[in-house]
């Protein structure tokens, strides 16, 4: 079995948490797509709030009911997939650069669960992933300048046609690579107070679980102690 099945088992898992009567906010990426497939086979009867275009697309063609945020002030659940998650269940999110929709409908919901596959953990943030910001198109450059002085290496990024990345919102995406980062509260709060910036990937304190398929199934970590024993297992 290959990392898209371990994606499988997470997603099947995240599927089952969702009741038709709630309210539930879908997140993006490979394994989202995995957990908005198993809903449709489930025939859930919930409403779901997509954050991003691609995932609303595949869950309006898989025939789940869909409404916006601005409907709503709160969601029951949120699931959602991540590019890092370290032991306090803090994360590195933006891969497909939706995080700022992400952030949004994350912190709209009651409960944040987040489904990976095991690759995805770490002892700390930055170690595999840089950190995705979106920004202005306008204060491109300045922006740019800004986040350099933060202390990592900011890259513009770009489509497999030469062309900056434009993201649901129309902004660009900078992704920084810091190395492993020692305190992600103080950098994600930094990062958001350079104007220019609309949000950044580093998601602290926003998740509640997190569902991690490996080789044999589904591991659900609701605590730091699940998340060090499953890595020493
Ligand atoms: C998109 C995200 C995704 O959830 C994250 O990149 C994980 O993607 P995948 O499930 O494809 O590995 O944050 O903005």
């Amino acid at each position: 079995m290959n990392v898209d099945g371990w994606k499988q088992f997470a997603a099947e898992a995240a599927a089952g948490l969702v009741r038709d009567e709630m309210l539930v906010g879908l997140g993006s990426g490979t394994t989202v797509a995995h957990v908005i497939r198993a809903l449709s086979r489930l025939g859930s009867g919930a409403t779901f709030v997509p954050s991003s275009s691609t995932s609303q697309r595949l869950a309006s063609k898989l025939g789940l009911r869909l409404e916006s945020l601005s409907a709503h002030k709160k969601l029951d659940l949120m699931l959602d997939g991540a590019d890092e998650v370290d032991p306090n269940f803090n994360l590195i999110k933006g891969r497909g650069g939706a995080h700022t929709r992400e952030k949004i409908v994350a912190s709209a919901s009651r409960r944040v669960v987040i489904v990976v596959d095991r690759t995805k953990l770490v002892r700390r943030l930055g170690e595999q992933m840089p950190v995705p910001v979106e920004v202005l198109p306008f204060a491109r450059e300045y922006t740019i300048a800004r986040l350099e002085k933060l202390g990592g290496k900011p890259k513009l990024r770009q489509t497999s046609a030469g062309t900056p990345f434009v993201t649901d919102n129309g902004n660009y995406i900078v992704d920084i690579e810091f190395g492993s980062i020692q305190r992600p509260t103080k950098l994600e709060r930094e990062i958001n107070r350079i104007p220019g910036v609309i949000e950044n990937g580093l998601f602290v304190g926003v998740a509640d679980a997190v569902l991690v398929g490996h080789e044999d199934g589904c591991a659900k970590l609701r605590s730091k102690r699940d998340f060090l024993k499953f890595m020493r297992a």
